[in-house]
């Protein structure tokens, strides 16, 4: 359980170092798909996949560990679902509305931290 906990937390910050350059890319690429594109798809998959691994190894480590009566990991689900539809959302604006993109965008990061601060105090 040690090592899925670790594989959770590894894939958890690769998530979010992704979303910061997801942020980064929306922000100094000002949203020009045809000059970018490439570099934004490989980020968002980067973000994408590693936050949905994270997720998959944080429910296995709820279920099978010793975590099943606390509340945060389902937060952190629900934050992880907010945060995944949110980057989808940012992509789609990503030319047409690019401010609204980095809106998005920014709010994915908060959601991050959100959930982080939970993940390690472990509140409730
Ligand atoms: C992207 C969202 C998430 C992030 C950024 C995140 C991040 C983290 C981090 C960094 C830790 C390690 C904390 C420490 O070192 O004490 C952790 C622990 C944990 N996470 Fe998440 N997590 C996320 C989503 C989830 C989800 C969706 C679940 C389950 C449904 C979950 C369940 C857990 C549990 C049970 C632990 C405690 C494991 C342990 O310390 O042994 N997490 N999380």
């Amino acid at each position: 359980m040690g090592f899925l906990a670790l594989l959770h937390s590894l894939t958890s910050y690769i998530g979010f170092l992704a979303t910061i350059a997801w942020a980064g890319a929306v922000l100094f690429g000002a949203g020009d798909v045809a000059r970018f594109g490439g570099l934004y798809k490989r980020i968002y998959l980067v973000m994408m996949i590693s936050t949905g691994l994270s997720g998959v190894f944080g429910l296995i480590v709820t279920i099978f560990g010793p975590w099943l009566t606390y509340v945060f990991p389902w937060i952190g689900l629900v934050g992880l679902g907010v945060h995944n539809m949110l980057g989808a959302r940012s992509r789609k604006m990503l030319a047409a509305d690019t401010g609204r993109a980095l809106i998005f965008a920014a709010i994915q990061i908060a959601v991050l931290v959100v959930v982080l601060v939970l993940m390690i105090c472990k509140p409730f």
